[in-house]
C-alpha cells in the first residue's frame, strides 16, 4: 500500500517491499540535487524503513552521492585503502572486478557472506551505509537484511530481561559465529589503532526514534562480557534464532541504478551469493558515522 507524503515536500511515496521490512521510496530524483526538502522526505522515511530503496537513480557521478550522504552526516572513509575510490575518498568499491578487469572468486562467493552489523569493532560503528548499484548480475548477488528493532521489540519477555544491561565485545572478524573471516590486516592497518575492538550494549536505543535495537554481529562479536564461553555462546546463539526468522528479512534483488540505504543500528546484513562466474557485480558504498545509541555504546 502506497502512503503519500507531505505536500511540500517532493511528491514521494513509500511502498513496502516485504511484509516486515524494506520499503522502496519513489518519486525522488537525486539528480536534481539533495534539496533539504529532499533530504528531510528521505530521512522521515528512513527512520520508520531502516532499509530503504530508491530504484531509477542511474548516471548518478560521485559527487552527487557524496552530497547524499552528507546529508545524514559524516562520510568516513574505508579503513581498507584498496576499497577506496581512487578519488573521492568517502566512497568506496563493493565488487567482484579486481584492478586488471578479471572476476575475482572471493568477492563472488566468499565475503560477506555470514551475517553481520559492519564496524561494530570500532568505538564509532558506522551507522548509516548506502550501497549504489553500477553494474548488477542478471540472478544473485543479492544483500539479505533482517530488522533488528523487530527483533529486539518481539523477543519473549524472559530473554529480554536476560540481556538488559548485558554488553558484547567486538573484534573484527572474531565474531562467535564466523565461518568466512574477513581478509587478513596489513602490519599498517594493525598500526591504525582501529582494529584493537570495542564494547557496545547488546540493546542499543536509536538516537532518531528512541526504539531499541538488538545488536550482536556473529562475524565481529566474539561474545557477552562478564560470561563463560558457553553462556555467552548459548545466550547469543538463542538471540540469532530469533533475529534471522524469515519473517524479520527482506533479500534485494539490485538493479543497475539502484540506491540502497540502511541503518546499521537496526540491521543485520550479509550477501547471498550466487553471482554467476561470469557476470560483473559493482557497487559504490558510503559509510556515515553518527552517534551509535543514546546510552554511552
Ligand atoms: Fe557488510
Amino acid at each position: 500500500m502506497a502512503t503519500v507524503l507531505d505536500r511540500s515536500a517532493p511528491p514521494a511515496e513509500i511502498v513496502r517491499l516485504g511484509p516486515n521490512h524494506g520499503a522502496e521510496l519513489r518519486g525522488i530524483e537525486l539528480a536534481r540535487g539533495v534539496t533539504p526538502a529532499v533530504a528531510e522526505t528521505i530521512k522521515r522515511a528512513f527512520w520508520e524503513h531502516p532499509v530503504l530503496v530508491l530504484r531509477g537513480q542511474a548516471g548518478l557521478d560521485p559527487e552527487r552521492l557524496i552530497e547524499f550522504g552528507n546529508a545524514f552526516g559524516y562520510i568516513e572513509p574505508h579503513s581498507i585503502l584498496q576499497y577506496r575510490h581512487p578519488v573521492h575518498e568517502q566512497l568506496s568499491y563493493v565488487t567482484n572486478v579486481k584492478p586488471d578487469g578479471t572476476l575475482d572468486e572471493y568477492g563472488q562467493s566468499q565475503r560477506a557472506i555470514d551475517w553481520h552489523i559492519d564496524g561494530t569493532f570500532k568505538a564509532k560503528p558506522d551507522c548509516i551505509t548506502f550501497l549504489y548499484s553500477i553494474a548488477a548480475p542478471s540472478t544473485g548477488g543479492r544483500t539479505q537484511f533482517t530488522n533488528m528493532r523487530l527483533a529486539c521489540e518481539t523477543l519473549p519477555p524472559a530473554l529480554r530481561r536476560r540481556i538488559d544491561g548485558l554488553r558484547c565485545f567486538h573484534k573484527r572478524g572474531e565474531g562467535w559465529k564466523c565461518t568466512a573471516p574477513p581478509p587478513p590486516l596489513t602490519e599498517a592497518q594493525k598500526a591504525t589503532g582501529e582494529f584493537e575492538g570495542a564494547e557496545h550494549p547488546i540493546v542499543i536505543v536509536h538516537p532518531e526514534t528512541g526504539r531499541e535495537s538488538l545488536y550482536i554481529s556473529p562475524t565481529h562479536t566474539p561474545g557477552v562480557v562478564g560470561l563463560s564461553r558457553a553462556d555467552s555462546d548459548a545466550l547469543l546463539d538463542e538471540l540469532y534464532a530469533h533475529a534471522i526468522r524469515p519473517e524479520f528479512q527482506y533479500h534485494h534483488e539490485w538493479r543497475v541504478g539502484d540506491l540502497v540505504l540502511w541503518d546499521q543500528r537496526c540491521n543485520m546484513h550479509r550477501a547471498g551469493g550466487g553471482t554467476p562466474r561470469n557476470e560483473k557485480r559493482v557497487m559504490l558504498r558510503g559509510m556515515i558515522v553518527s552517534t551509535l545509541d543514546a546510552n554511552g555504546g
